[in-house]
């Protein structure tokens, strides 16, 4: 049988910090987009790939994605 082996997307791995960590941030201080997340905590100046995912965690709070999510450029 086949075993499908699961990704888990969590955090910004350039900066070293977990989506956790950024939601909690950005719900203390009641950040609602990127930029105003980025001015908080230093993350996604990089490679940029977790930017569609913290975008989906601050929509609805998602912290730990199993599925690519394909960014769009509105933040
Ligand atoms: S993973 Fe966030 S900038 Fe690369």
């Amino acid at each position: 049988m086949h075993r499908h082996q699961g990704i888990c997307i969590k955090r910004c791995v350039c900066s070293r910090v977990d989506f956790a960590d950024l939601k909690e941030l950005a719900d203390l201080h009641g950040a609602e987009t990127i930029p105003q997340l980025q001015a908080i905590r230093e993350f996604g100046v990089n490679c940029r790939l977790c930017h569609p995912y913290v975008r989906q965690m601050l929509r609805d709070g998602t912290t730990e994605f199993s599925h690519i999510v394909h960014g769009d450029e509105r933040s």
